[in-house]
């Protein structure tokens, strides 16, 4: 995490699908590169998290939930680009909230989400985005509002390597970006200022 004297802002990438040629995955890496001056993101993963069950979490938590636990809380911020798998959460996604949510000094706790979906349908994973920001609601992070950032019709917006080549989609991306810059800015002024 920065040190409120710093402009470096770190974030956490997370994408929502382990597919290989997830078109989530593919938002993320633009994101990435879009990033605006003194951003970084790092793509964490929950591909080797188990089903979550209070039995293991009883014998301690698996080495990459403690692995994920400690990037998010490190970061300034979370930025999630997930799948709709039936009108809702992937499991796999929502798995990892899951046990993320168990752990002790809970990571999500006051943590700065920006929310991105890729769909190959038309509504762009809108209703994965509200059931997300639900869990968020009990878990009490900080979810930006705007822009809504819901890529419909994603095989036409990225090229055959995954490229996203949309413009409107890149502007976009680029301003949920900036938007999160701005707040983890804020965040950082105040705790200079408390200090
Ligand atoms: C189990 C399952 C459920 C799905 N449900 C939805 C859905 O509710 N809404 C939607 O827009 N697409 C749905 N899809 C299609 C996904 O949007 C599509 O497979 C997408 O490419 C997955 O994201 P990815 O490219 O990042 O892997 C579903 C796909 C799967 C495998």
């Amino acid at each position: 995490m920065s040190n409120g004297t710093s402009t470096a802002i770190t974030v956490l990438g997370l994408s929502g699908s382990l597919r290989q040629k997830s078109f989530n995955s593919a938002l993320l890496r633009a994101a990435i590169a879009l990033v605006p001056p003194g951003m970084t993101i790092a793509k964490g993963s929950f591909a080797e998290f188990p089903i979550y069950n209070a039995d293991v979490q009883a014998k301690g938590f698996p080495e990459p939930v403690q692995t994920l636990a400690k990037q998010i809380r490190d970061a300034d911020a979370v930025l999630i680009a997930s799948p709709e798998y039936n009108y809702s959460i992937p499991g796999g996604l929502k798995n990892a909230i899951d046990w993320i949510s168990r752990v002790d000094n809970q990571p999500f706790n006051g943590k700065l989400i920006a929310i991105m979906g890729a769909s190959p349908g038309r509504i762009g994973t809108a209703r994965m985005q509200y059931h997300l920001r639900q869990s968020f609601v009990f878990l009490n992070s900080i979810v930006l509002n705007r822009p809504e950032v819901m890529v419909g019709n994603a095989a036409e917006m990225f090229d055959d390597q995954g490229n996203l080549t949309d413009e409107a989609t890149r502007k976009i991306v680029g301003e949920l970006l900036k938007a999160l810059a701005r707040v983890v800015a804020d965040q950082h002024l105040l705790k200079g200022a408390t200090r």
